[in-house]
């Protein structure tokens, strides 16, 4: 019987050399884990943990973040910040929701303007340390210089009502804990640990993004004298008595400051954490995927910004791209998600617009400066601690001016 069955499949030799075999066995190795790897990368979602998939795909994004989800945020995840009674750090989407009416308000655009006052004092707080710094010729550490200015230009504007204990003060500016606590929320949301979380995480998340982008984005013009000319040109342009602080109103009216803020929101990458929701009543639809209640599913603000068949030469800090023809900028909109999308986007986004707005436009208005020894992967993301951070022997960007 085995010969006619070896008859019958005459064809195969009747012993491999065993450096065929072995040859073999590595290429079909190879293979496979490449499919792997392959269908790992070209899926558009992947299962990342028991819990939680993974979507890549810029048209989801908005999906996944709209108004009219009431999705959870997913609690393991958030719990690395300590602070699941402050806005951020809220995870049923419907406590969310009237936490953060208390405080939207109060970082509304018309409302931020009442703030700019705060904001130029620290812009010119930081104009004269670079003067100090010029004069005596040493070298700043703008990296800190920006995290001090958005740390002391938000806690000036948002939080100062921490230091009165939670007591209102008579004829005290308005603050946002101070509406919080004029607020008609119930008592029960107006605990000192609540007033506490909330202060914690609007700083943290105003400091460090706010920063972090503004290092970016003057690393990138510092790095290229054609750009620096153009945004000089258009801030000269602007024919403003020098003696006065150049106004948020004003310089949001120039074309090329606004590419350089957005391309800038766009490449700081303001958040590398995966911001995974959970829809806990009923499954979610992706594709042909159904995603049983309760996944956490996340979707990453880097994976869109670094598309490049949506953002072509990604990695190339390029303000042009977002000057000129309305329709194409329009497309490109819909995909900068610097401060997300939704319920869930980022509070003070108006704040920190001003306050990038406020810094670049006076600091490149009255300053020339130059690199000192700083490379671009003295910035570039290394770590995820939800915000992104540079490698760790990294000293940020640091300049002299000139
Ligand atoms: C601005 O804030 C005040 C309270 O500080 C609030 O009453 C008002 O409604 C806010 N304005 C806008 C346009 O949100
Ligand atoms: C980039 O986005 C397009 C859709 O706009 C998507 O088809 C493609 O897979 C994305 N590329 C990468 C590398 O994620």
């Amino acid at each position: 019987m085995a010969g006619e069955v070896i008859a019958m499949t005459g064809c195969l030799p009747p012993r491999l050399p065993p450096g065929l075999v072995a040859g073999t066995f590595v290429v079909v190795a190879v293979l496979a884990s490449t499919l792997i790897v392959y269908r790992l990368y070209l899926s558009p979602i992947v299962r990342i943990s028991p819990n939680e998939v993974h979507i890549n795909d810029p048209e989801y994004f908005a999906e996944l973040n709209s108004n009219t989800l009431k999705l959870d945020k997913y609690a393991w995840y958030y719990g690395f910040a300590a602070a699941a009674g402050s806005g951020f750090g809220t995870v049923s989407s419907d406590l969310h929701r009237i936490r953060r009416n208390a405080l939207a308000k109060y970082f509304s655009t018309s409302n931020v303007s009442h703030l700019e006052p705060f904001i130029q004092k620290w812009v010119a707080k930081l104009c004269s340390r670079l003067k100090e710094h010029r004069q005596d010729a040493k070298v700043v550490d703008l990296s800190n210089a920006y995290r001090c200015f958005a740390q002391d230009s938000l806690k000036d504007s948002a939080a100062s009502i921490v230091s009165s204990k939670g007591r209102t003060l008579e004829n005290a500016k308005p603050t946002v804990l101070q509406e919080i606590y004029d607020s008609d929320l119930p008592a029960s949301e107006k605990s000192v640990s609540r007033f506490f979380q909330e202060a914690q995480t609007l700083t943290i998340a105003g400091t460090e993004t706010t920063s972090n982008t503004l290092s970016f984005t003057t690393f990138y013009l510092l790095s290229d004298p054609t750009k620096i000319e153009l945004l000089k040109r258009e801030l000269i342009d602007m024919k403003r008595d020098l003696s006065q602080p150049l106004a948020y109103f004003d310089l949001q009216k120039l074309p090329y400051l606004a590419a350089v803020i957005t391309e800038g929101l766009r490449i700081s990458d303001s958040v590398a954490g995966r911001l995974p929701r959970v829809n806990r009543n009923a499954a979610m639809r992706y594709k042909s995927f159904e995603i049983p209640a309760g996944t956490a599913i996340s979707m990453s603000i880097r994976d869109i910004h670094f598309n490049e068949s949506i953002f072509s030469s990604a990695h190339e800090f390029q303000p042009e791209r977002w000057l000129g023809d309305a329709a194409k900028k329009q497309a490109l909109e819909k995909f900068m998600i610097a401060f997300s999308r939704g319920p869930r986007n980022c509070i003070g986004m108006n704040l920190a617009l001003a306050e990038m707005y406020l810094v670049i436009g006076t600091l490149f208005r009255n300053f020339d400066m130059r690199l000192f020894d700083t490379k671009e992967e003295d910035l570039t993301i290394a770590h995820d601690f939800f915000m992104p951070f540079g490698p760790s022997d990294s000293k940020g960007l640091r300049v002299k001016v000139l």
